[in-house]
């Protein structure tokens, strides 16, 4: 018999893309969260710092990094000699992800397919800031920007590598670094995160 049903492929309705964060649907995160949280800094910024979702004050705030890992990275910035707010500040997830603990709401760290359905907004930032160097803060970070799960964090400290016609600095997570129970591992890790921020100045430059 004929094939029927099958429209031609110009015959499809085109599936609109979000124009705004608060409108996207292109994962479940924006049910739970309070809005979405999008970067924010220079728009002649040449370094964008890549952190994994906003926490629980981002998420009531609409600002990223105003909340415990904003104060750890005020610290960084300072050791580094850089000033905050000549960077552009965001997320590689723009919802915050969490699930109810008594009365928290506990962060859960998004998944791969979280990730991947974010990437869209943090490569529109890139693409509107194109900045010289971008800071993977964390492992959520990295995998975003090299559109893999396969790469790990400890693989690429302190290996500043250049994808897509920029460079990408590696560096731990400022909530990792805040609960590092062991204080010689805590203060390596800061070291490591002021390294980066100096790296990351170096090639800007
Ligand atoms: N942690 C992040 O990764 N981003 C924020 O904005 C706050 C905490």
């Amino acid at each position: 018999g004929a094939v029927i049903g099958i429209a031609p492929a110009d015959a499809q309705p085109k599936r609109e893309e979000p124009t705004s964060l608060d409108q996207c649907r292109r994962c479940e995160l924006w049910e739970r969260a309070t809005q979405g949280v999008p970067g924010s800094g220079p728009g002649d910024a040449r370094i964008m710092l890549v952190g994994e979702q906003p926490g629980d004050q981002e998420d009531l705030a609409g600002q990223a990094f105003v909340g415990p890992a904003g104060k750890l990275l005020d610290d960084v910035f300072a050791q580094a000699g850089l000033r905050r707010d000549t960077v552009y500040l965001t997320n590689a997830v723009k919802h915050f992800r969490w699930e109810p603990r008594g009365k928290r709401r506990l962060h859960k760290t998004p998944d791969q397919r979280h990730i991947n359905a974010c990437n869209y907004w943090l490569e529109h930032e890139i693409a509107g800031i194109v900045p010289r160097v971008v800071v993977a803060l964390g492992a959520t970070a990295l995998k975003s920007l090299m559109h893999t799960s396969k790469v790990t964090l400890n693989s690429m400290l302190g290996k500043p590598v250049q994808h897509e016609g920029r460079w990408i600095v590696t560096t731990y997570h400022p909530s990792y670094v805040l609960r590092v129970p062991d204080e010689k591992i805590r203060e390596s890790a800061f070291a490591d995160m002021v390294r980066a921020l100096q790296t990351a100045q170096r090639l800007a430059a």
